[in-house]
Parts: structure tokens; sequence; C-alpha cells
């Protein structure tokens, strides 16, 4: 196939065939001519601004099992960890004063957190005239209503693969049925919603990551973030491979040509395989930036995988670390909310 002419395709017309996508992924020779495109989409639709998310990971006890995991339950080199409502609270509002707009609360999959419980700190962290994310896991129709009702904008939750037979296989316990459950549940309920998957799990083909790419125009997403499976010395996955950067970014930018509009985060597995990840993915189609704003030693608790960044930074630092950063390659910060702004035409 002609890979010059995907990716022109994919530039002006945002469609591809399943094969098409494939061949890109397969394609050695024109990474650069495809991160170029995507940078071009990326700034013809979402402009220069870049939004920043700040991130508080306020539990990471986890009553799931995946394989690939940090946080599973079956971890017991974990301390684990649950900030109180109040401390999640105080920590929302020192997001505010740094100047973040939107604050997304993660956590493993805690029970804990009960739907009064958390009704009672997003509607707290909504006084303070901010975005709110949710990225806690899978629950009911009816928990996900609440949540909304008090004030929740927008949810993350990751399909983390579309090969059923392996995200089954990866998630024991876990249904790709009800991950898609929650997906609908969770659109259909008027939440900006953000999937996003893994790259290089074991057994993970390129038409798979091709099947998730289609999968993430099918539903809509609003918002996609993906990131190389980096193994963890303490999961079932010590000794896998692992994904690549280059491939990783290779799928971000592809999902730029073909969800142009969206929110797509440089993520901060990127930047654990590569120094300067998070900028060479703002150049490559992402817009979106989550500096860490949980304190102490939390950070170095939440261990979803190993060499994380930012774990011995405060939120002061990461703040100016990261601004300084998004300045020096001439982008700006956004000072809005950063919701989608459906565009359907090109400007
Ligand atoms: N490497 C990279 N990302 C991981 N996640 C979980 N474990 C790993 C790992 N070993 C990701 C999952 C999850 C998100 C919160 O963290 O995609 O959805
Ligand atoms: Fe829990 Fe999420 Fe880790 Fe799975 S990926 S073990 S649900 S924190
Ligand atoms: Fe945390 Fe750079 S963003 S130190």
């Amino acid at each position: 196939m002609d890979i010059a002419a995907i990716i022109a395709k994919a530039e002006n017309t945002h469609k591809l065939a399943k094969q098409e996508i494939v061949a890109l992924l397969a394609d050695d020779a024109h990474t650069q001519e495809i991160f170029a495109a995507a940078d071009r989409v990326r700034r013809r639709y979402v402009g220069d601004e870049v939004h920043l998310r700040g991130l508080i990971e306020f539990s990471n006890t986890c009553r799931q099992n995946c394989h690939y995991c940090g946080l599973r339950r079956d971890n017991t080199n974990v301390v684990r960890y649950r900030m109180e409502p109040d401390a999640i609270i105080d920590l929302a509002r020192k997001a505010k004063e740094y100047g973040y707009r939107t604050v997304v609360l993660q956590s493993g999959e805690d029970p804990y957190y009960t739907v009064d419980i958390l009704r009672h700190i997003i509607s707290e962290i909504k006084k303070l005239g901010v975005a709110v994310t949710l990225s806690i896991g899978e629950k009911s129709r009816d928990e996900y209503a609440a949540y909304r009702q008090a004030g929740a904008d927008r949810y993350l939750l990751r399909i983390e693969t579309t090969d059923r037979l392996l995200y089954e296989d990866l998630d024991p316990g876990m249904s790709f049925e009800n991950r898609l459950r929650c997906l609908r549940d969770l659109r259909s309920l008027g939440y900006e919603l953000g999937t996003g998957c893994l790259i290089g799990l074991p057994g993970q083909t390129l038409e798979s990551l091709a099947d998730d790419i289609l999968f993430f125009q099918e539903i809509d997403a609003d918002m996609i973030g993906v990131g190389p499976f980096i193994p963890n010395p303490d999961t079932p996955l010590a000794a896998a491979a692992g994904g690549a950067f280059t491939s990783s970014l290779k799928v971000m930018a592809i999902i730029r040509l073909l969800l142009p509009d969206i929110n797509i985060p440089a993520t901060t597995a990127m930047e654990t395989l590569d120094k300067n990840g998070r900028m060479i993915a703002l150049q490559s189609g992402a817009n979106v930036v989550m500096p860490n704003v949980t304190e102490g030693d939390y950070r170095r608790h939440y261990a979803l995988y190993p060499g994380k960044i930012c774990v011995g930074d405060t939120p002061a630092q990461c703040r100016s670390c990261i601004t300084g950063k998004i300045t020096a390659i001439g982008r700006g910060i956004s000072t809005g909310h950063g919701f989608r702004l459906r565009k359907t035409a090109q400007e």
C-alpha cells in the first residue's frame, strides 16, 4: 500500500479502513510523516493551547486483579492508602490554586468510597468552579448517574484492549461486556467520555490495535489516552516485553488523524519511556497534560508500573516544570475548562 497516500487520506478525510490503519502501524519508514500530519490536524482542530488537568490519586486500593497493574489486589508489595474525603477536597482546592481548571479524581476500584461519600466529595469540589473528571473504574448505572448529578463532568475508563479474549484473560473476573456497558452508560448519562488502550500487551496484534482505534471512532469518545504497557515486576506479567515508545506515539497520532477534534493527553507512561516523551507527544497530536497534584509518599505508592515520573516531586514543582516545558516548545496553557469543542468541518 502507498503509505503517503494513506496518511494524506487520514489527514483530509479522517477516515481509514482497518487494513489501512494496519498498514500505517506496520510501516517503519514514515513515522515522522504520520507525526507531522497529526500535529497539523491537532493545530487545525484544537489549536495551540494545552489543557492541564490536575491529577489526584486518592486511593491505591483496588478490588480487581488486572495482570498488568501494580495495584492489583494480589500484590502484597504495595503500601495501600486511602485519602480521607476532607483531604481530597483540600487537595482539589490546592489544585485550583495552582491554576488547574480540571481536577481528575483517580483511584483503584475501592468500595470504601460509597456513593454518599463520593457525592459529597464531588459536590464540594464543584463549588470551586473547576471541571471534575472521575477515573474510578466500573460502577453500576445508578452510581454513575449519582456522580453525574453531583456534578461530575467527565469520566475516564480505558477499554484497555478491544480484543475480548485478551481482555478477559488479562483482567480475570472482569467481563468485556460489562466494560462496554459502563462506557455506554457513561455516554448516555451525558458525561464527556474518555477511554483508551494499552500498547504492547502480550498477545496484542496490529489488527487488534486497529480495532481499538476504530472502536474509539465508533463510540465517539471525547478523550482518548493511550500509553505503553510497562511490565511491573510485582505482577504476573513481570517478564513480558512491554510496549515501545514509538509504537505508542504512532497509535496516538493515528487517533488524532481519525478523531480530529477530541482531547488527547500526552501520557505519563510515555514520559517514563522517553525523558522528553510528553513534549514529543504534544508535537505529534496530543493537546492535554495531566500533572500530578498528589502529595507526599502517596505518589510513590500509586505504582501502576515501575519508573513512574515525578514520584519525588511536589505539586508545585510539577506545575512549574510543565509550564516551562510547554512554553519552551512554543505552546500556550489554556485558561478554559478544556471541554471538547466539536468541529465537523475544517476551518
Ligand atoms: N503499564 C502502563 N499502564 C498501566 N496501567 C495499568 N497498569 C499499567 C502498566 N503496567 C494503566 C491502565 C489503567 C490506567 C489507570 O493505568 O490502562 O486504565
Ligand atoms: Fe485496579 Fe485499575 Fe489496576 Fe485493574 S488497572 S488492578 S482496575 S487499578
Ligand atoms: Fe512533575 Fe516535571 S511534571 S517534575
